[in-house]
């Protein structure tokens, strides 16, 4: 069986920064209560550039380091719950602006755990050996589904695209996966409801509504479901946590990640944390962090990494790789 790499990566956020300052001054909060219970202090927010417009941003940049031509991409898969329509797919947008016409292309909807999703689905169509290469893209524009008004939702989320060229190799990439769903809990994060109304039945048509959260459910969720996820990978492969150079998680709450490592024992100086610039961009943040992993120096060839998402669905996924 072949092996899924990940050979490429880049990104592209939104130029304009809105800082928690900022954000007091459209809702009654402060950087303080932001900082201490999240650890965000800004994140990008698009002046109107949509998913599509992200994604092939970071679609280009990827074909750019990569020195790929876009004829030879043989799968797009787009992770976002903030598409630019239902239909086209995010993917098929982008297929057709970075001249993708060879690609197979679809969009996946796994909230912030819809890039570990993708790769999951990115890597079995190579190991399976239907394709050699896939484009894995997470890209957000949540700042249009977000309820500017709401203190409790609006301060956590931003805008944000990244993602992953990854190949077949003959060893090495993706080694092990854990991943799963809770639907009995989704109502404690939705977005974007959109009621069956139509001219028969006599349903008023309303607007679709913004980003609706239980925080706390979320939080306790998170809490419970990630470190067993990451625990399971650990015991199956018997990797011991030395040997595990960095966690990379999403990025949703400092705190989280905070008892992520108590109750895994990887320590927190293994964990990849930048919440702080870009505050959750679901499916996004774990290729953001890839990338600028990448762009820092930080990551070797044979490195093993864990990546972790957790969120809507609810659902969850980590993945062990080795660089
Ligand atoms: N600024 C100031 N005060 C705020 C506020 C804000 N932006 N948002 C909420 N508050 C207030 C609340 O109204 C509450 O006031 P009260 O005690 O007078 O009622 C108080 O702060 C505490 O709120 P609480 O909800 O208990 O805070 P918390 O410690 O649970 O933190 C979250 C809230 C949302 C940060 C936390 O629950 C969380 O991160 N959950 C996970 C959410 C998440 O990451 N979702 C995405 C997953 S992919």
């Amino acid at each position: 069986m072949y092996s899924s790499r990940i050979v490429y990566t880049g990104s592209y956020v939104p130029e304009r920064i809105v800082t928690n300052d900022e954000l007091s001054k459209i809702v009654d909060t402060n950087d303080e209560w932001i900082s201490s219970r999240t650890g965000i202090k800004k994140r990008h927010v698009s002046e109107g550039e949509n998913a599509s417009d992200l994604a092939t941003k970071t679609a280009n940049a990827i074909i750019e380091r990569g020195n790929i031509n876009p004829l030879d991409i043989e799968l797009i898969i787009v992770a976002t719950v903030s598409s630019d329509y239902s239909t086209p797919s995010t993917a098929c947008v982008v297929q057709a602006n970075i001249g993708a016409k060879n690609a197979v292309a679809f969009d996946i909807t796994a909230a912030c755990s819809g890039f570990v999703y993708a790769l999951s689905v990115a890597d079995k169509f190579i190991k399976t050996g239907v394709y050699k290469n896939v484009m894995v893209i997470g890209t957000e524009v949540l700042s249009k589904l977000t309820d500017w008004t709401d203190r409790t939702t609006c301060v956590l989320f931003g805008d944000g695209s990244a993602g992953a060229f990854v190949e077949r190799s003959e060893s090495g990439g993706i080694i092990a996966e854990d991943i799963g769903s809770d639907g009995k809990k989704g109502m404690s994060l939705t977005v974007n409801h959109i009621l069956a109304s139509n001219v028969f039945n006599g349903m008023e048509k309303e607007a679709p509504s913004c980003i609706n959260m239980d925080g706390k459910a979320v939080f306790q969720f998170a809490t419970r479901q990630v470190p067993k996820s990451i625990n399971k990978i650990i015991e199956e492969t018997k990797i011991s946590i030395d040997d595990i150079k960095y966690v990379v998680p999403h990025q949703a709450n400092y705190r989280i990640i905070e008892v992520i490592s108590r109750k895994t024992g990887i320590p927190m100086d293994k964990f990849y944390i930048n919440i702080e610039n870009y505050a959750n961009t679901s499916s996004a943040t774990i290729p953001i962090a890839l990338d600028e992993m990448v762009q820092a120096g930080m990551l070797e060839r044979g490195d093993k990494i864990l990546i972790t998402g957790f969120g809507g669905g609810l659902t969850w996924g980590s993945m062990l790789i080795e660089w």
